[in-house]
């Protein structure tokens, strides 16, 4: 029989289980304190040369476990050893944490994901020799193809929206858009404040803004906008 007393236990800024970030990729990035039992800290000697560590500690507050459970980035149930569930046989739980500087018998790290006051069962060195290439992540590969085709498929209903959305602000905007001035009523203008008042015909109009856009040349050197000459 063997019995585990904890080497020391878990400063995190987590008070409850909600706090904890959760999800698909999510990247575990909070600092915490590892603070080892002071008769135990000669057993931390040359571990500053370590960046990465594993760390052992106890799931102390769930309860029982659960054989078959679905997590919650998935829809699918699986078996507990093949999760990282809390609620487990034995309530160990394994976290691997950036070691950032040792002071005494604290260990300050990065990428806590445990609850204030968690105890450690035991810490080791991160070494990993799995080679990407040979490393299979099982169901949670699946997972996540999954939810990178649902985020697709999100992004694409979002564009599709966005456009049907700006398609009808613009035929609105058509429709409530006044009907541009047309140059024969802008002719009519030239007609109504022409010399005399006289009725125009077109080419008599036209007639007059050539004269008058001849003059405002001669007065300018350049030929006038057409709103200057209506
Ligand atoms: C999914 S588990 C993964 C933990 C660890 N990385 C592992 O793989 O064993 C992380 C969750 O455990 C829960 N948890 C953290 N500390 C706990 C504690 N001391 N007792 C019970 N549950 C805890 C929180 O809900 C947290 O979101």
């Amino acid at each position: 029989m063997f019995s585990m007393q904890p080497i020391g236990y878990v400063k995190s800024p987590f008070k409850n289980s909600q706090e904890i970030p959760k999800g698909l990729g999510v990247k575990h990035e909070a600092e915490g304190i590892l603070e080892i039992k002071e008769e135990l800290v000669a057993g931390l000697t040359d571990i500053e040369g370590f960046s990465h560590l594993f760390v052992l500690w106890a799931f102390d507050r769930s309860e029982g476990f659960q054989l078959l459970g679905t997590p919650p980035i998935d829809n699918r149930p699986h078996g507990v050893f093949a999760t990282r569930s809390p609620r487990r046989p034995n309530p160990i739980g394994l976290t691997v944490v950036e070691l950032l500087r040792r002071d005494g018998a604290r260990l300050h790290v990065r990428g806590v994901d445990m609850l204030d006051g968690t105890p450690v069962l035991d810490i080791k060195p991160y070494l990993s020799s799995v080679s990407s290439e040979k490393l299979r992540r099982g169901w949670l590969a699946q997972a996540e193809a999954r939810g990178g085709m649902n985020k697709l498929r999100g992004t694409a209903v979002a564009i599709l929206l966005l456009g049907t959305l700006v398609c009808a602000a613009l035929a609105t905007a058509q429709t409530q858009k006044p009907a541009p001035v047309a140059p024969p009523n802008r002719m009519a203008r030239m007609a109504l404040i022409a010399p005399n008042n006289s009725r125009m015909t077109g080419v008599n109009t036209m007639r007059l803004i050539n004269t008058a856009q001849a003059e405002y040349k001669h007065a300018h050197g350049k030929y006038a906008p057409w709103d200057e000459l209506c």
